[in-house]
């Protein structure tokens, strides 16, 4: 059906608005966000699949829920595909056993151009008695891409609380001492491997 010279005035005109308030959310976000505004806590109750014959949740859980969590913080701040970069070192300090109810909570420390650095703490309840266990905490980096897959800029994070404007220059730190490592290891020679299917080709 064929709409009125001013049916369609309106549309365009209510088009342009629209283009025009996702802009200035877009230059607005481009501006900072908040830890809040991306913060998240993710609970899960561990059954027997979770853990080895003894009851103890196996590590390699724990490690998949933290990058979870971490995951879904850089996504929710960069509204883009994250890819985890890093995760620093993990300790595992407590166990955590079946039945319990496990938490990994994580929130953004530090953003850079493309890459975020988010702390994600585990943290295991014991559902008889309510007590809380601090089972490990992780720092990993993770970086945003564009649909090529190459690094984009994100939105800078604006730290509000005492806490918060801690951890932002503690991560600072950590992030140039991260960042020499990686580049020492990236400057090492690599190992050549060379797989059998491409031996037969060379023969
Ligand atoms: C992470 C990745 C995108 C970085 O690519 P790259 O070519 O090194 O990109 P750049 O050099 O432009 O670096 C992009 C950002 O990542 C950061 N970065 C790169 N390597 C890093 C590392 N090992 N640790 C922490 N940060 C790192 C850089 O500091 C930079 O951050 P900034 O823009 O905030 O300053 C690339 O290495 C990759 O795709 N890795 C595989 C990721 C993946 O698949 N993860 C899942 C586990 S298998």
């Amino acid at each position: 059906m064929i709409k009125s010279f001013v049916e369609l005035k309106i549309i365009y005109k209510l088009r342009s608005n629209i283009l025009i308030i996702k802009l200035l959310e877009s230059m607005i976000e481009m501006e900072g966000k908040t830890v809040a505004e991306s913060r998240v806590e993710l609970a899960q109750i561990m059954y027997p699949e979770h853990a080895n014959p003894a009851g103890n949740v196996h590590g390699g859980y724990i490690l998949k829920l933290i990058d979870q969590a971490g995951a879904i913080v850089a996504a929710r701040h960069t509204h883009s595909n994250v890819v985890t970069a890093s995760v620093d070192r993990m300790d595992f300090i407590s166990p955590a056993y079946i039945g319990n109810l496990v938490f990994a909570k994580a929130s953004l420390n530090y953003v850079g151009r493309t890459s975020m650095e988010i702390g994600v703490r585990i943290e295991a309840e014991c559902l008889k008695t309510g007590r809380h266990t601090h089972i490990g905490s992780a720092y990993l980096t993770f970086v945003a891409l564009d649909e090529a897959d190459n690094p984009i800029e994100i939105p800078k994070l604006i730290p509000e609380t005492e806490e918060e404007k801690r951890r932002y220059s503690e991560a600072k730190e950590r992030r140039m001492k991260r960042l020499k490592k990686s580049k020492i290891a990236r400057n090492e020679p690599q190992p050549c491997i060379v797989r059998p299917e491409k031996l037969e080709k060379t023969k």
